[in-house]
């Protein structure tokens, strides 16, 4: 049971985590540490997830809703928490507002019940004016005005995608079993899956599932991975036998599709040891393991032994602008995006001479912004002599919500073999 917040233990938590999440707290760890588990887990995550996708209109909604004035902060997470729920839930209006009313105990505020109580209800009657009036407030400034300047006419559409929750995309691990087994599987127990036509791994859920309900997870039969996000092992189609350099490789996803297809040479990089633990625990369930090394990928000296990578994937560090929908928080942290930028160009420029002549190179972004992206490239194509694009359909920018997929950003680059000019 996902749409609904049953249970005091459950709202105690979310008003627990929500406000910490706001101050710049990362939603998954939080979630990690909330002790819940199960339905409860997915429920507690359905709901901070998809208020933090729109505190931006919760906000709109309460200006208001509330007479002007100085708000005790926990009663406005309060009042978050329960609009999110009226919007979405598929509990009955009066239960959602005599639950929420009931939770001012739990953070000490008795006081406030008559105060959520009378805006709640309000909400309610007025609701189809109010709605309207608060969607253009989703986004932060500094973002909407971003997006509206990079896409004119798309950007509505964007923002509308940002909202909207999205599905479970599972790569199947043909190492170990096919799709249409898995589909198979699946469907016994009662999920309904899609296949992707353009992806030959992928299965799409309409709807999130704790992992350790999809049959053989602990085994690794499956991994969860966007469809937009399993385009780059494709596009990069690793051959046995070449060596390939994924330069930013934790957690993992990418590098255990290239493993699953073939690879069979991958060294994997990631500057956070940490996040290349992940990247090892991942593999090592999905029966696959290769070379890992903890490097600053732009410091070529500090790792290559010399010999030259046929295929290169950076999946560059980013502002992650194209996955809002999965990592709602996102919009509550502003990146530092000339850092970022300068960045993304060091490690192009700094991993492109360990790529050997005739090899290719797949940059990668989950960002929506052409600073990252198509700006961040062409400059590279004008300044870097020896490199070319290779034109592939399913590169350019992809917007999130465009096939189901997240927001992606690719570009396939080549260099020019010994004495052909680029
Ligand atoms: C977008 S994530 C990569 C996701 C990964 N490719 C996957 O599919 O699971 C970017 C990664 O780059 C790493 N990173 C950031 N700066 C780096 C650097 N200078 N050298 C190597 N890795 C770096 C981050 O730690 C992060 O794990």
């Amino acid at each position: 049971m996902t749409e609904g917040v049953q249970g005091a233990r459950l709202r105690r938590a979310a008003l627990a985590v929500y406000p910490a999440v706001l101050a710049g707290e990362r939603l998954d760890f939080l979630l990690d540490r909330s002790g819940l588990r199960g339905s409860e887990r997915a429920s507690l995550q359905w709901l901070l997830s998809g208020a933090l996708r729109e505190s931006g209109i919760l906000q709109e909604l309460l200006q208001h809703l509330l007479r002007p004035g100085k708000q005790d902060e926990q009663i406005l997470a309060l009042l978050q928490l329960a609009l999110f729920e009226l919007r979405h839930g598929q509990r009955p209006d009066f239960a959602i507002v005599n639950d929420w009313v009931s939770a001012s105990q739990l953070v000490g505020k008795s006081w406030a019940k008559g105060l959520i109580n009378a805006v709640l209800r309000r909400y309610l009657r007025e609701r189809p004016g109010l709605d309207a009036d608060a969607v253009s407030a989703s986004h932060p400034d500094w973002l909407l005005q971003r997006l509206q300047d990079a896409y004119p006419t798309d950007w509505p559409t964007i923002v509308r995608a940002n909202l909207q929750a999205a599905p479970l995309w599972l790569r199947v691990n043909r190492r170990r079993i096919s799709r249409d087994q898995y589909q198979a599987l699946l469907q016994e127990q009662g999920h309904a899956s899609q296949r992707c036509a353009t992806l030959p791994d992928a299965l799409i859920l309409p709807q999130s599932l704790p992992v350790r309900e999809l049959p053989g997870w602990e085994d690794g039969w499956v991994a969860v991975q966007d469809g937009a996000a399993q385009l780059a092992a494709e596009i990069l189609a690793p051959q046995a036998g070449e060596r390939i350099l994924d330069a930013c490789a934790a957690p993992g996803g990418k590098t255990a599709h290239l493993l699953s297809l073939g690879a069979d040479d991958v060294l994997a990089l990631d500057s956070a040891a940490p996040r290349l633990q992940r990247l090892e625990v991942a593999l090592q369930r999905q029966g696959l393991s290769t070379q890992t090394r903890v490097a600053d990928a732009a410091q070529i000296s500090s790792y290559w032994d010399g010999r030259p990578f046929h295929a290169i994937l950076l999946d560059a560090p980013c502002s992650a602008t194209g996955i809002i929908r999965r990592h709602p928080d996102i919009l509550h942290h502003a990146p530092d995006l000339p850092r970022l930028c300068q960045e993304q160009a060091r490690l192009l420029r700094g991993v492109w001479p360990a790529l050997a002549p005739g090899g290719r190179l797949l940059y990668a972004t989950c960002s929506l912004l052409p600073e990252e992206n198509e700006l961040l490239v062409q400059d590279f194509l004008h300044t870097q002599a020896d490199a070319c694009r290779v034109d592939d359909p399913r590169c350019g920018q992809r917007l999130p919500g465009q096939e189901e997929m997240d927001g992606f950003y690719y570009a396939l680059l080549r260099k020019s073999a010994a004495g052909e000019a680029a």
